[in-house]
């Protein structure tokens, strides 16, 4: 999607459709709203005036007017709910709304006026950011009745804006727009074709673009390090595990000296449970237990685009959890790369395995502060549902950055507690076991047991499993994988010096 930045003359853009918001309760006196009043004959204060159209968040009206020439103009207003809670994440969702909507008309391009105060380049960020994931859909496989209709260009009006600051963030949002997409579309891959050496291939190809270094660990290497923890998930299976790392290197690093930051990524290609198999119910959904690591990717391709100043890495631990006469047990014992003893008394809960090696090997790689993400438990949707991702760790201060920084994109972390619940991944034979006792805090237990494969670093995780895949479409989203934390996370990065 290509973007442009104006700083004036709204209703003269050449486009096919001129977009942007209405608050609640608002009566139009502001000059824009007043403008495309005029330019459509009072219809935006006759539908305000007559309740048809209140401002509410996920209302639109779209209004025609004649224009020169003969020709017959648009303008489309979206709610955007009240003003004083309209910020970046706000704008992206009416950027998105208005995008979907109109590309539903099977228009091209529209002009956009996001409305909100503060920061240019933000604001900018954001509304091209809302337009290109709005036009993520569900239908790649779809030979016939896809729907080709696209936007393809948007022009994004803020009054006044420098146009260096436009700009900026316009490919900024465009970049971290992408590479969320391109995270749902690893997420949105059947497993049949999206395995652990097709998923490490594209991570290659999409290194290779974005100038990071990046490297394949074999399962032969894997054994040599020790990581049975994480081969053991894979042993039931005919695909091979991958383990993906990732280098971002930057030219001039602000950060201060030896520390590194890695995001570590599930990556269980299809988690059928193993021998603890899962009901036949509902396991197609189990695709996308890769998330955690599609997360890692997408927010990698972003970094390798945006180059931050401090040096990151990403590791992502690929997979496939299936039953077979190869496969382990519950009552097995593995011995992860740190040496540690585990107690496998689930087969089903693979994730924490895979982590285990995965968070290991990012810290002897000179990781100092470790982010992992992963599709870890149903119990985090019984808690927080698919609204707000589990968050939990070992370090208050890194907790509280990504809370911050998602919140100032409009991602919620909920922060489950950890103290006190150590007792839970004891085991009576091995040092840890996989599962926590009964169901009693699942999600704790499923970090809990990672904790134990942190040493020194700084650590956090987030439990996805609740907010990587949405059931139903919203006005700016499609159904389906969201994409979740990317966005979250090139915000703390590029807060982080
Ligand atoms: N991938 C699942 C967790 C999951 C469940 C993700 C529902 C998304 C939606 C994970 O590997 C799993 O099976 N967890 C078990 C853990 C249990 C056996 C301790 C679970 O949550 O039931
Ligand atoms: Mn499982
Ligand atoms: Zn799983």
């Amino acid at each position: 999607m290509k973007s442009r930045g104006i700083n004036k003359n709204f209703s003269a853009v050449a486009v096919d459709a001129l977009a942007t918001v209405v608050f609640k309760g608002e009566k139009g006196s502001v000059a824009l709203i007043k403008e495309l009043n005029n330019l459509t004959g009072g219809q935006i204060s006759s539908i305000i005036s007559s309740g048809e159209f209140s401002g509410e968040k996920g209302e639109s009206a779209l209004l025609r007017y004649k224009a020169a020439k003969g020709k017959s103009g648009r303008v489309l207003i979206v709610g955007a709910g009240e003003k004083v809670k309209y910020k970046a994440p706000e704008v992206a969702v009416a950027a998105g709304h208005a995008t979907r909507k109109l590309r539903s008309l099977g228009l091209k391009s529209f002009a956009f006026a996001p409305r909100a105060e503060g920061n240019t380049v933000e604001v900018a960020a954001a509304a091209a950011q809302g337009a290109v994931t709005s036009q993520f859909d569900l239908d790649k496989y779809k030979t016939k009745d896809k729907d080709e209709k696209a936007i393809s260009s948007i022009v994004v009006y803020l009054e006044g804006a420098k146009p260096a600051d436009l700009k900026l963030g316009l490919d900024r949002g465009v970049i971290i727009g992408e590479s969320m997409n391109f995270a749902r579309d690893l997420a949105n891959e059947p497993p049949n074709i999206l395995t652990p050496s097709e998923m490490a291939k594209r991570a290659q190809a999409m290194a290779k673009e974005t100038g990071l270094k990046c490297e394949i660990l074999s399962e032969a290497q894997m054994k040599k390090l020790g990581m049975n923890s994480l081969l053991s998930v894979s042993l039931g299976s005919e695909q091979p595990a991958k383990l993906i790392v990732l280098k971002y290197t930057p030219k001039k690093n602000t950060g201060a000296k030896g520390e590194l930051l890695s995001l570590v990524g599930k990556g269980v290609m299809f988690d059928t449970g193993g021998i603890s198999l899962k009901p036949g119910e509902g396991m197609d959904a189990m695709k996308y237990d890769m998330s955690g690591g599609a997360t890692v990717l997408g927010a990698m391709r972003a970094v390798g685009m945006l180059k931050p100043a401090i040096p990151v890495l990403g590791v992502v631990g690929c997979v496939e959890n299936m039953p077979d006469g190869k496969a382990s047990r519950p009552s097995d014992v593995v011995t992860a790369m740190t040496g540690k003893t585990i107690e496998i008394l689930n087969t089903d809960a693979e994730g924490r395995l895979v982590l285990a090696d995965a968070v290991a090997y990012a810290e002897k790689q000179g990781a100092t502060r470790i982010i992992d993400m992963a599709t870890l438990t149903g119990a985090v949707v019984v808690a927080l549902g698919h609204l707000n991702t589990g968050i939990m760790g070992n370090d208050q201060e890194l907790v509280d950055e990504v809370i911050k920084a998602g919140k100032a994109v409009g991602e919620g972390f909920w922060q489950l507690p950890l103290e006190g619940y150590e007792s839970e991944v004891k085991s009576d034979i091995a040092d840890v076991k996989n599962v926590g006792t009964k169901r009693r805090a699942g999600t704790i237990a499923g970090a809990l047991f990672i904790q134990e494969f942190v040493d020194k670093a700084k650590w956090a995780h987030l439990d996805i499993a609740g907010t990587a895949w949405a059931d139903g479409a919203k006005p700016h989203q499609s159904k389906g994988p969201t994409g979740v934390a990317v966005r979250t996370l090139v915000n703390l990065i590029e807060n982080s010096n």
